[in-house]
C-alpha cells in the first residue's frame, strides 16, 4: 500500500549523535560494489560489502504496535544504509532522565503523551533520520499532523498475540499489561496506524534482517532513500 503524495523538506539543523546510530555518511568499512579488489586485497566480509552508503530525502518514521519490531528493524536499516535512526524511547529516556515507566507513574498517560509530542517535533525538525516511534505516538492528532507533515511513515503490521512473544520484558511497556487488553488496544489503534501509513509493512513469520531488506526496496522505488553520488 502507498500513498506516496507527500514531499520531502529541508532540514538545516545538524544530526544529532544518537545512540547506536551513525550519521548520514559516516564511515563504512564497506566495499563499493562493483569495485575491483586490488591484487592480493582481502575482500571485505560478507555483511559489510552489502552495505552501501546512502542517504535519507526525508525524515521515516517507523509505527506500529509495541513488539512490531520498529527498533530492531531501524536498526538494521542504519547499519545496512549507513544512515542514522534513533530511537524515540531511548531519546526520551535520555532527555527527562527517566524510565518510560518512571514517567508514567510520575506523571500518567496523559503526562508522558505530552512529552513524547515536544520529542516528536524535535526529532522530525533534524536533518533526516530513521525514527521508531513509540507504539502510541499515532493516537495524538498533532502527532499524526508531524508524521504527515513531511516524513514517511512505514506501519510495521503485528498482532497483539506475536508482539507478547517478541517483547522480552512486558514490564518495561506500562500499556502492554495483559494480553486480552493488548488485543482489544492493537485493534482499536489499527484504523490510525492505516490513516498515516505511507506503506504498510506485513511482519508475520520474518525476521528483522528480511523486514529490513523489504523496507530498503520500498524506501528506495519511492525515492526516500537514496544512493549517494560516488
Ligand atoms: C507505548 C509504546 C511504547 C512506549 C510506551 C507507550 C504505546 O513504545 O512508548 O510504553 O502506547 O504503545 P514501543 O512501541 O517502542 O514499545
Amino acid at each position: 500500500m502507498s500513498r506516496g503524495g507527500k514531499r520531502g523538506k529541508g532540514r538545516p539543523t545538524q544530526p544529532p549523535a544518537p545512540q547506536g546510530s551513525r550519521p548520514a555518511g559516516g564511515a563504512s568499512s564497506g566495499a563499493r560494489s562493483g569495485a575491483r579488489p586490488a591484487p592480493g586485497a582481502r575482500r571485505p566480509p560478507a555483511a559489510s560489502r552489502e552495505r552501501v552508503p546512502m542517504e535519507l530525502a526525508r525524515p521515516v518514521f517507523f509505527v506500529g504496535f509495541m513488539g512490531a519490531g520498529k527498533t530492531s528493524v531501524a536498526r538494521r536499516l542504519a547499519r545496512q544504509c549507513s544512515v542514522a535512526a534513533v530511537d524515540m524511547d531511548s531519546y526520551l529516556e535520555r532527555r527527562e532522565g527517566r524510565r518510560v515507566k518512571e514517567i508514567f507513574a510520575d506523571v500518567g498517560e496523559e503526562g508522558f503523551r505530552a512529552i513524547e509530542t515536544d520529542v516528536l517535533g524535535e526529532l522530525a525538525a533534524k536533518e533526516p533520520l530513521l525514527i521508531s516511534c513509540g507504539g502510541g505516538v499515532i493516537l495524538r492528532e498533532e502527532n499524526r499532523a508531524i508524521l504527515d507533515e513531511g516524513g514517511f511513515v512505514v506501519y510495521l503490521r503485528v498482532t497483539a498475540d506475536e508482539a507478547a512473544s517478541r517483547i522480552s520484558d512486558l514490564s518495561t511497556r506500562p500499556l502492554f499489561d495483559d494480553l486480552d487488553a493488548a488485543r482489544a488496544r492493537c485493534e482499536e489503534r489499527l484504523p490510525l496506524y492505516e490513516a498515516v501509513a505511507d506503506v504498510t509493512v506485513d511482519t508475520a513469520g520474518k525476521g528483522v534482517a528480511a523486514i529490513a531488506r523489504e523496507v530498503q526496496r520500498l524506501l528506495e522505488k519511492e525515492g526516500v532513500l537514496c544512493r549517494q553520488p560516488r
